[in-house]
């Protein structure tokens, strides 16, 4: 079987990561939405949180689930039996990060990481700026599901 894990910290997830992964989903036969910790960030929602925003707004494909994972994405990948890792590309400021990301996860397990382009429309999304705006009561819309949008504004409101 075709499998992929489309990796990310999803804190929230936007309209940009929903993109990528209704794109892969049409590529592979199945894929993983797999929410990890980023070390390096930060997270205004739980892992719990977050996985129930993905799974809601991802319930429209059939063959893509979700889940996560503490630890290194190489080892999700073996211990799951996934060959590819997919990856939105939003411009040429995410490229070295990603890359090096690729090739360290090439060389620890042979699994091959696949680049998308971003669409356009979403192509200055991030999570970060989400929450940013969220924070300041802007209007994040057009931006994230309405579930998620709920959840930001209940957050920002201290629930
Ligand atoms: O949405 P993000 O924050 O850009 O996603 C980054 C993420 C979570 C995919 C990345 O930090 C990751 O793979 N974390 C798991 C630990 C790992 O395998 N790190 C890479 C090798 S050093």
């Amino acid at each position: 079987m075709k499998l992929a894990v489309c990796p990310g910290s999803f804190d929230p997830i936007t309209f940009g990561h929903l993109d990528i992964i209704e794109r892969a989903s049409q590529q592979f036969e199945e894929v993983i939405v797999a929410v990890l910790a980023n070390r390096t960030k930060a997270s205004l929602f739980t892992v719990e949180e977050r996985m129930d925003m993905a799974r809601k707004t991802t319930a429209q494909w059939r063959n893509v689930r979700v889940d996560s994972w503490h630890g290194l994405l190489v080892d999700y990948c073996k211990e799951n039996k996934v060959q590819s890792i997919v990856k939105g590309l939003r411009a040429v400021s995410d490229f070295d990060y990603e890359l090096q990301m690729a090739q360290i996860n090439l060389q620890h397990s042979g699994v091959e990481t696949m680049f998308m382009a971003t669409a356009p429309a979403h192509s200055f999304l991030s999570s970060s700026i989400v929450k940013e705006l969220a924070h300041y009561g802007g209007d994040v819309s057009t931006m994230v599901p309405d579930v998620v949008n709920d959840a930001l504004k209940a957050r920002v409101a201290g629930k």
